[in-house]
C-alpha cells in the first residue's frame, strides 16, 4: 500500500497569540483614533500611535516572524519579550493617556513603562540576532 505522506506545515502556530494580540491593539488604538476625529479632541495622539505602532504593528510583525523561525518563537528570550511587552505597553498607554491631561505625578510610572517597552525591544533583538537560523 502507497504511504502517504503529508507536507510539513510552512508556518509554526507560536506566533499566533502575538498576532491576535495585535489585532486587539489595532482595535483599541484605531478605536482612539475615531474618537479623536469625532471629538475634534486630538490630546491622545500620542497613545493611539504607540498603540497602533507598538501594539499592533510591531507585535504582528514579530507574530509573523516567530511563525516563520520557530526557533526564535520558542525561546525563552520571546517569552521574555512577549512579558515586557504585553505588560509594558497598557501601563504606558494608561500613563501617557493621563500625563497628556495634565497628571504629571504619574511621569514616574511611565519612565519605568517605557524602560520595560525598549528592553522588550533589546530582547526582541537578541533573539532576532541569536535564535534566527536556517532550518
Ligand atoms: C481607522 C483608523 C485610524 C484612525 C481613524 C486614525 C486617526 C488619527 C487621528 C485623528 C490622528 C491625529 C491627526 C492630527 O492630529 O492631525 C492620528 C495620528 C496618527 N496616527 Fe492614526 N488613525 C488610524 C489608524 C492608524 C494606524 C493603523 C497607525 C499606525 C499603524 C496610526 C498611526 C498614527 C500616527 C503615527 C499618528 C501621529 C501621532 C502624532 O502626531 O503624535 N494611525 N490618527
Amino acid at each position: 500500500m502507497q504511504q502517504v505522506t503529508q507536507p510539513a506545515p510552512a508556518f509554526s502556530s507560536v506566533g499566533i497569540i502575538w498576532i491576535k494580540l495585535a489585532i486587539v491593539y489595532l482595535m483599541i488604538g484605531v478605536g482612539i483614533g475615531i474618537a479623536m476625529g469625532a471629538s475634534e479632541n486630538f490630546t491622545l495622539r500620542p497613545v493611539h500611535a504607540h498603540i497602533n505602532l507598538l501594539g499592533w504593528a510591531t507585535m504582528a510583525l514579530a507574530g509573523l516572524i516567530y511563525s516563520v523561525f520557530p526557533q526564535a518563537g520558542m525561546s525563552k528570550l520571546a517569552k521574555v519579550h512577549f512579558w515586557l511587552n504585553n505588560i509594558s505597553l497598557p501601563v504606558m498607554a494608561i500613563a501617557l493617556s493621563l500625563l497628556v491631561n495634565g497628571h504629571r505625578e504619574i511621569v514616574p510610572v511611565l519612565a519605568a513603562s517605557e524602560i520595560a517597552a525598549a528592553l522588550g525591544i533589546i530582547v526582541f533583538a537578541a533573539n532576532i540576532f541569536l535564535n534566527l537560523k536556517k532550518a
